[in-house]
């Protein structure tokens, strides 16, 4: 986590269009409503935040990152983490967290909280390169129902 907040100036730059790739994609399998309330669990700088059209919601715990979020129009960012999440059972319609699982420092908590403010619509990306690969792959096959698994170029990406 130290680590985002040490990179938050150079984070778009490094890793803005292989993003932006993933969110292109992901939008082929989800459809959002414009009155669906939305959380991107470990939002960075908002870059998968701020392309969907509905109400969006965002959590993170590098306050770094979260500033840059904050500039970004119409969404409500949180700092906090995966663990913790600063919201009642079932309050959002779609929960995203893209590249970020393989950093929460307790997936199996962090998916749990996922799962208890979502409904059933969630979408979970995590690098393929993690050493936590196995685990997580693990973890998510045991608290979702996933429809599909898609391996992208850097993360493999599970639609529920
Ligand atoms: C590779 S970035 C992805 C950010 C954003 N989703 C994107 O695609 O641009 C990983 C993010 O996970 C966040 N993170 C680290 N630990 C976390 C935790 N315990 N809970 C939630 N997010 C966490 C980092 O602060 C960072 O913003």
């Amino acid at each position: 986590m130290n680590y985002y907040n040490e990179i938050s100036k150079g984070y778009e730059e490094l890793h803005k269009q292989e993003q932006l790739k993933k969110v292109k994609l992901i939008k082929k399998y989800l459809k959002v409503s414009k009155s669906d309330k939305l959380l991107d669990v470990g939002c960075g700088t908002g870059l998968t935040t701020s392309c969907w059209r509905c109400k969006k919601y965002g959590i993170d715990p590098a306050e770094n990152l979260l500033k840059k979020a904050r500039l970004k129009n119409k969404i409500i960012y949180k700092k906090a983490s995966a663990e913790k999440i600063p919201f009642k059972n079932h309050f959002f319609d779609v929960v995203i967290s893209i590249t970020a699982i393989q950093n929460f420092d307790d997936v199996e908590k962090g998916l749990k909280e996922i799962k208890r403010v979502g409904k059933n619509k969630f979408i979970l990306s995590f690098l393929k390169k993690s050493k936590k690969k196995k685990d997580i792959d693990g973890l998510i096959k045991k608290y979702f129902k996933i429809k599909e698994i898609i391996e992208e170029e850097k993360d493999l990406i599970y639609i529920v």
